[in-house]
């Protein structure tokens, strides 16, 4: 992967007189707030799908350039940043005071390298994983991004979304809509860990980020920090589970948001099983076997912003190249195998995570004799609302447009 750092080309016969009057004016406009162009903005926005490589990601120089967010593609191992979730534990256990009660979680938050430190993995999403020691409990709480966590542990571990409890297992994905009361905790006798996403990052730059501890529902002055529990481990599954059935008696809204999912716990066991029984099916040539995580009323992705899948690689299995308008992150749930990112490799096995940024080519390569998994989020779900989700693939050079 090349990051092209593309300068204006210089026009023949040009002097720089002007620029350097006009870098005299910005001198005195910077006061006021004001820029007083001297740059074109083209060199950071050639068009991504007109570049049949794609092997470069843009990025621009000068003022232009100046806190510029361009995701990078990037791999974090288990094996590195376990380490840092083990080392939590265990201050957690011998310390005074709990790391929950000044930090809110116990976790570690990756950061792309590309984000100048943001506290995010693309330019919409942020990833924690945490882990919670037994006892540990994060309390009752609400807000406006969308969230969710992807189950790393066997088991153990558990999230009450709006009065449902859901009993946490490997390969589970449980949703925290925008605008849901939630809280976790861990009440088996091992440390759990978990990955949280959230688009915070796209609340925080649409200036619409909030969060409320001021849970008055029905356990207010007896426990604040935990809800009680209306519904027990199971329920929105019991109600919506089964695909192509929706029940009748019940509101289909949770919490104040709009337009949430009300199935919430997506059970990793439901996950395999499903993957495992279409197998035999040619799949996507650019995903293989992909189920997309979708609100079982409306048919659309779990949330407004952010579209979830999973997808099997069966033992050997190449895809072809595609390339998209949105980024997304991958989480290892299963096997061994390599995705090639805007012409660089990356090795990966379980619990590992990377990230692909849009306008570059990838694909996916099954190593192993074993069935690989991966779980997916992506921006694709915002993308195609407001209008500018596309997506090629390329195979033996020749590139076609792709419908999601
Ligand atoms: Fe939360």
């Amino acid at each position: 992967m090349v990051a092209a750092t593309a300068q204006a080309p210089a026009r023949p016969g040009l002097s720089n007189k002007a620029r350097e009057l006009m870098e005299a004016i910005n001198t005195d406009a910077a006061k006021h707030h004001v820029w007083v162009r001297t740059q074109a903005n083209s060199p950071a926005q050639r068009p991504w799908f007109a570049d049949t490589t794609g092997d470069v990601v843009q990025l621009a120089t000068g003022r232009v350039a100046a806190n510029q967010m361009k995701t990078l593609p990037h791999h974090w191992r288990w094996k590195d940043y376990s380490q840092y979730l083990n080392r939590i534990s265990e201050v957690a256990r011998k310390a005074d005071v709990s790391p929950i009660e000044f930090a809110d979680r116990q976790s570690i938050l990756l950061l792309n390298p590309g984000l100048n430190g943001r506290l995010q993995v693309t330019s919409t999403i942020r990833c924690a994983i945490s882990i919670y020691n037994p006892g540990d409990v994060a309390p009752v709480h609400i807000h406006s991004p969308n969230a969710s966590r992807t189950i790393l542990s066997d088991k153990g571990g558990y999230t009450i979304v709006e009065g449902e409890r859901c009993e946490a297992a490997r390969g589970d994905l449980i949703l925290t809509p925008n605008g849901t009361w939630h809280d976790h905790g861990n009440e088996d006798s091992e440390p759990v860990i978990w990955i949280d996403m959230l688009d915070w990052p796209l609340m925080e730059f649409l200036d619409c980020a909030w969060v409320d501890h001021g849970y008055e529902g029905e356990n207010a002055g007896k426990n604040a920090k935990v809800q009680e529990t209306v519904h027990q481990s199971g329920y929105s599954g019991r109600l919506y589970g089964r695909g192509g059935m929706v029940p009748t008696f019940v509101s289909h809204q949770r919490g104040i948001g709009q337009k949430p999912s009300p199935l919430i716990h997506y059970r990793g066991a439901d996950v395999r099983e499903t993957l495992d029984g279409l197998r035999k099916e040619a799949g996507d040539p650019y995903e293989g076997i992909r189920l997309r995580f979708v609100n079982p009323v409306t048919g659309e992705p779990i949330f407004t912003t952010l579209d979830y899948s999973a997808q099997l690689l069966r033992p050997g299995e190449e895809t072809a190249f595609k390339r998209e308008t949105c980024s997304t992150f991958y989480v290892v749930i299963e096997g061994q195998g390599a995705t090639e990112i805007a012409g660089k490799r990356f090795e990966w096995s379980e619990n590992d995570i990377f990230v692909v940024p849009n306008f570059v080519w990838r694909r996916h390569l099954n190593t192993a004799k074993k069935d690989a998994v991966l779980y997916a989020v992506s921006d694709a779900a915002l993308l195609n609302n407001i209008g500018h989700y596309r997506a090629q693939g390329r195979t033996n050079g020749t590139v076609t447009e792709l419908v999601s």
